[in-house]
């Protein structure tokens, strides 16, 4: 039997301080949840954050560096003598913020710049995942506009034309047929709608099902996964309306069931961290799979080398275990050696955001009523884009809050969290009201499928 490690024991075993100093990178609600655990943990003397947010100022010291600036970083960390470096978003991981620490010996969680790789070009994670015989959608990878533009002549049905790198969740299309593919490679290739990230375009078949992401801890050879979960890109209800960066999400994702579960670890994120290793590269931190599930099983839509947001959010709410562990023993290696546990009870997160965003917004405005919502039990309001000016809240960019939600089943998380948002008030604010009723459907449906076993259905 696997012997679990108490916290103590990791701490002195591996000769870390028994207090540590964290740095959380970003300033997003996912790097809140973050700071929101940690300040629970024993083991932490102070929790600074680059650059923060209006929220993440009550539990941490915000400094105003921005998450790109990698020296900037680094000689803050040296200079405040940081134990344990956590990164939120990709953009310094691609940057190589990680092997800026390391070579000055500051410990950090996330993959190198080579490993990042995986989320910084879609041509290397789909080289990878075909080598290594991990299901995805079949892709060419075209560096010439012209060579891309007689493939997508010669063939059939729709296509998802990618550009290659980081382009803030924007570089992808969704093509019905020849014509609209044309377009897009366009203008990816020719217009250069995605700068350099276009120096390449993925072209890809459409996928079709449910999709789900999962996320694990890993430290590059041990892979413990999170429970599912499920975000919800476009910005209003029914799906509709052009993609943003998430407009809510819930964990767990009913589409995974048990046996999928397994599958995703043994077909996709068990062999990905064993190519990462076997390449020269290994993958230490959080790893990302946006899977499509469908008839033939999971798909790998796209590796994220981080935390998922708005999904670390309702993980965040279900991890029962103390974080700081966890990310100690990432960092030393150890991840065998711990145990992680979740609570069983589902979590729902209603991202809040300014009048006219995805597309342009106005900041500034002032927010109501968060003492009110944060009030609730089993209630937590992550903070994004917000602003504390003498102690009162603006909003400060597009995404502003995370109403995030317990339940003892997914209908009161749903419930719970709409009540805590209907506490909240700015001018112009809008949010989904359908975050979660996708995994509530299917829920129901499986209960009056289980139901007409017995008889007692109505079909
Ligand atoms: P990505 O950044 O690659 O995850 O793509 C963003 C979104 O585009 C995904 O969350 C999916 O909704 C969609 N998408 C990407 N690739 C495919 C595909 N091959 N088939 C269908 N949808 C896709
Ligand atoms: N939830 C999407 C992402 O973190 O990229």
């Amino acid at each position: 039997m696997r012997t679990h490690r108490t916290v103590r024991d990791v701490l002195y075993n591996i000769a870390w301080r028994e207090k540590v100093k964290v740095l959380v990178v970003g300033g997003g609600g996912r790097e809140h949840a973050l700071v929101w655990k940690i300040a629970k943990s024993p083991l932490v003397e102070k929790i600074y954050c680059a650059p923060g947010n209006a929220g993440i100022q009550k539990a941490a010291q915000c400094v105003p560096i921005a998450a790109d600036r990698v020296d900037d970083l680094v000689r803050f960390a040296e200079e405040e003598r940081v134990d344990l470096t956590v990164v939120g978003p990709e953009m310094p991981l691609v940057l190589g913020l990680v092997d800026r620490m390391n070579e000055k010996g500051l410990k950090i969680i996330g993959p190198t710049q080579k490993a990042a790789q995986i989320e910084g070009s879609k041509a290397f994670a789909k080289k990878l995942m075909k080598r290594h015989g991990i299901p995805t959608g079949d892709a060419v990878v075209f560096s010439h506009r012209d060579e891309a533009a007689t493939y997508i002549r010669t063939g059939s049905g729709p296509l998802v034309i990618k550009a290659d790198g980081l382009a803030a969740g924007k570089g992808v299309l969704l093509c019905r047929d020849r014509k609209e593919a044309m377009v897009a490679l366009d203008r990816i290739m020719l217009e250069r709608e995605f700068g350099d990230a276009g120096n390449r375009v993925v072209v890809e078949e459409l996928l079709k099902g449910e999709e789900a992401s999962f996320i694990v801890f890993t430290d590059g050879r041990t892979v413990v996964p999170m429970p599912t979960s499920q975000d919800h890109k476009p910005v209003f209800d029914n799906d509709e309306g052009p993609n943003t960066g998430g407009m809510g999400a819930y964990s767990p994702a009913p589409v995974v069931t048990e046996e999928m579960h397994q599958r995703i670890m043994e077909e996709i994120m068990i062999p990905a961290v064993e190519a990462m290793a076997e390449l020269g590269t290994p993958y230490r931190g959080a790893l990302y799979a946006g899977l499509m599930i469908g008839e033939e099983g999971p798909k790998v839509l796209e590796f994220n080398a981080r935390f998922g947001d708005p999904e670390m959010q309702p993980l965040i709410m279900r991890l029962e275990s103390d974080l700081v562990p966890i990310l100690i023993a990432i960092v030393e290696g150890e991840l065998d050696g711990i145990e992680v546990r979740w609570d069983p009870r589902p979590a729902v997160c209603v991202v809040m955001a300014s009048g006219g965003y995805p597309g342009s917004y106005e900041k500034g405005k002032e927010i109501e009523g968060l003492n009110d919502a944060e009030a609730m039990d089993d209630v937590a309001v992550f903070h994004a884009g917000t602003r504390n000016l003498a102690g009162r809240i603006f909003t400060d960019g597009g995404r502003v809050l995370g109403v995030t939600a317990q339940g003892r089943d997914i209908e009161s998380a749903i419930k719970r969290a709409y009540e805590a948002c209907s506490l909240i008030r700015w001018e112009g604010l809008h949010y989904r009201k359908d975050i979660g009723r996708k995994a509530l459907k299917k829920i129901l449906r499986s209960q009056s499928n289980d139901n007409s076993i017995y008889g007692s259905g109505s079909e």
